[in-house]
Parts: structure tokens; sequence; C-alpha cells
């Protein structure tokens, strides 16, 4: 078991670039299944899952880019810059190096930037799409529960060779989405672009590695 969970954990990253033919019915139905063996407080089970694919997942992304296009946001978890500490923010830029190096984009290259935001609304390429919703009035323990969801779901891809890339900059756009999927409620809390991965693609490489165990956990006894 400690092997297969190492290889699982580790071996799963997100992926920016991937091939267009779609994952097989089946594949997705197991996959979906085995995530929502997720845990969550109470076993209350709070997310709500929608599966977008064909043209469904091109409709979709279209209406996004249109909001894109008009910056017509409506963000469902506002998204606050200050709350990332020094450290955090570290953490960041040197992700966003490594991305962005591996795109070859320069730090001051704010259109390709920008340009490379809006591909992210194509999905990177993927076939389907995963929205995560949270119920409306969601609280922070609800929206750990999503989350819990999130990561069973991102390592059941793996386990079944489905590459995958979580984006929270899916939740900028809840109004579009909830229209286009015809929802009235419950809130984006990110989406899973996933598929398989173009292996040839350098973003599909990048290693950002983490933070030294110390950093993050102290063992007390
Ligand atoms: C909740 C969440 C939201 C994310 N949103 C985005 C996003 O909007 N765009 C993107 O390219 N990557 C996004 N990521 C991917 C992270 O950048 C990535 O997980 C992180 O850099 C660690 O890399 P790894 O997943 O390859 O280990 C998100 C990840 C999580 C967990």
């Amino acid at each position: 078991m400690p092997e297969y969970a190492e290889e699982l954990i580790r071996g799963r990253r997100a992926v920016r670039s991937f091939r267009p033919e779609p994952v097989p019915d089946e594949t997705l139905r197991a996959i979906f299944s085995l995530a929502g063996a997720a845990p969550s407080n109470s076993n209350t089970q709070p997310w709500k899952v929608e599966v977008v694919s064909g043209t469904a997942r091109d409709r979709l992304s279209e209406a996004l880019l249109a909001a894109h296009a008009e910056q017509r946001l409506s963000v469902d978890f506002p998204y606050v810059d200050e709350l990332y500490s020094e450290v955090h923010q570290r953490r960041r830029a040197a992700f966003g190096a490594a991305m962005y190096g591996a795109l070859g984009i320069g730090r001051t290259d704010h259109q390709a930037r920008d340009a490379y935001q809006a591909e992210s609304l194509r999905f990177y390429g993927a076939p389907h799409v995963a929205l995560l919703f949270a119920p409306s009035n969601a609280d922070a323990r609800m929206t750990a529960d999503v989350g819990m969801y999130g990561q069973t779901l991102l390592l059941a891809m793996t386990a079944y060779g489905v590459a995958s890339c979580p984006q929270g900059m899916l939740g900028f756009y809840g109004d579009v989405v909830r229209d286009c999927l015809g929802i009235s409620d419950g809130k984006v809390l990110f989406g899973v672009s996933f598929g398989y991965a173009q292996d040839t693609a350098p973003v599909n490489h990048i290693d950002v590695g983490r933070a030294d165990l110390a950093e993050t956990t102290r063992f007390h006894a």
C-alpha cells in the first residue's frame, strides 16, 4: 500500500495541455463513483458535481470566453490577494516562474500571460470539465468537504490514467456556469479540466516541488 500511495499521490500533477479524445463513459462513471467515497463532516456529502462534455463543453467554454472578454466576473468565493502571507506569496511566485518559464512567457509579458489565462477557459484543450459546487450558504466546514471531494476526485482520475487540472479560475464566472448548465443555486468552488495528457507539452512536465516537512508540520509528543 505505501508504494501505491506514493505512486498515486506523487504521480498526480496539474496538467495544462490535453489530447482531444474523450474518456470512455464507463471510465467516467467509475471515476466519479470512486470520488464519492470522499469523507465529509457527518457524512453530509455537501458537494454537487456537473460533468460537462461534447457540445455542452464547447458552449460553456464559449460563454466563459465571452464573459472574460467583457470582464463580466461573478466570483463565488472572492479572491483576496492580501490574505496570502509572505511565504505563500513566495511559493506562488516560484510556481508562476516555473509554469510561465515552461511556456516561454516572460515575467513582464502581461499580454501573453492574459492570453494564457483565456486559454484556461478553453480548459487547456481538455474534452471534459467537472464543476464542483458547494451549497449557496456554504461555510468553511462545507467548503472543506467539497475540497476533500476534489482531491479524492483528482486521485481517482490519476488511478484511471486520466490527467486533470483543478481550476479556481472557473469559479470566477459562477453566473455563466449556472446559466449554461441550467442551475439556480450552489457556488462554484473550482472546476477540474480532465482528459488524456499531451505528453509532449513542456508545461506538463514542470516540477513545482513542495515545502520541506518542517515548514508546515510539527510533531508533538
Ligand atoms: C483549488 C485549486 C485551484 C487551482 N486553480 C488553478 C487555476 O485556476 N489555474 C491553474 O492553471 N492551476 C490551478 N491550480 C493548480 C495549482 O497551480 C497546482 O495544483 C499547484 O501549482 C501544484 O502543482 P501540482 O498540482 O502539479 O502538484 C489549482 C489547484 C487547486 C488545488
